[in-house]
């Protein structure tokens, strides 16, 4: 274990892990719109800036992007300064120039008194900021369906080619993860769709209501050995089924002779 000083504040933390992760346990709130504990810090977003110094450093400060710095014993962080405020701004500032009808955008610019952007917007403005959180969660869980392609301003994620990915599963790790809900999806009838390919979704057999997709389901039996007919009931079944063969075996137990 390490000590650290967090806004004047004593904290114990492990050696090696990341600042960020300490400072939300602290519960200090600083955005981290590309950050997942799930997979690798890739700091694409750089909200997540604090800054750093060391009694050593002789009053020497440096910024840090927290979810990749690891935290180390005697160091000394701000998370609010007058220059981390501004900086923060700026980033949004330029996020609202990129994405300026994207309501969560919107609504953290404006928690730092950014209600307009003060550069030129983009001529096609969409609400991806790329920060690589869809397609690192996609490639960690193994399908790496999508990526970013082109440079510039014609940067985007997409489908190999924009064709209909073959590798996605339509699991919709990338679109519920994404920070600023630009990867859409349906779900209608027993048919998801989503980066324009379609998808059976199964059904439980108890209760009839709408699980994962088939291909989804065909993937966690293969590699991770979950039997294909685990995916015929949903969640809420699967816990009904557990509670009551618990319940049995309190019965059952209580029954059987001491
Ligand atoms: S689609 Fe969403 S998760 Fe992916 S890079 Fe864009 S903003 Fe990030
Ligand atoms: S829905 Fe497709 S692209 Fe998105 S995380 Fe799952 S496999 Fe990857
Ligand atoms: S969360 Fe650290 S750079 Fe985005």
């Amino acid at each position: 274990m390490v000590t650290v000083t967090i806004n004047g504040k004593l904290v114990r933390a492990k050696e090696g892990e990341m600042l960020l992760a300490v400072l939300r346990r602290e519960k200090i709130d600083i955005p981290a719109l590309c950050h997942h504990e799930a997979v690798e810090p890739y700091g694409a977003c750089r909200l997540c800036m604090v800054e750093i110094t060391r009694k050593e450093w002789d009053g020497w400060k440096n910024m840090v992007t927290s979810c990749l710095y690891p935290v180390a014993d005697g160091l000394i962080i701000q998370t609010h300064t007058t220059d981390l405020i501004e900086l923060r701004k700026t980033i949004l500032d330029l996020y609202l120039a990129r994405c300026p009808n994207t309501p969560e955008i919107q609504d953290l610019a404006a928690q730092y008194g950014v209600m307009q952007t003060s550069y030129e917007q983009v001529a096609d403005p969409n609400d991806c900021i790329l920060c690589g959180l869809c397609t690192r969660i996609c490639d960690r869980m193994g399908f790496s369906a999508i990526s970013a392609v082109n440079r510039g301003h014609g940067r985007e994620i997409a489908p190999p080619l924009k064709n209909a990915p073959p590798d996605c599963v339509g699991c919709l790790a990338c679109a519920l993860n994404c920070p600023t809900n630009y990867i859409k999806y349906t779900d209608i009838g027993h048919t998801r769709e989503i980066w324009g390919r379609k998808f059976e979704l199964l059904r439980d057999a108890k209760t009839g209501q709408l699980t994962i997709t088939k291909e989804f389901a065909e993937y966690l039996s293969k590699h991770r050995v979950i039997p294909q007919d685990y995916f015929d009931l949903n969640d809420e079944s699967h816990r009904k089924e557990t509670a009551l063969s618990l319940g049995k075996i309190a019965i059952w137990s209580r029954e059987v002779p001491q």
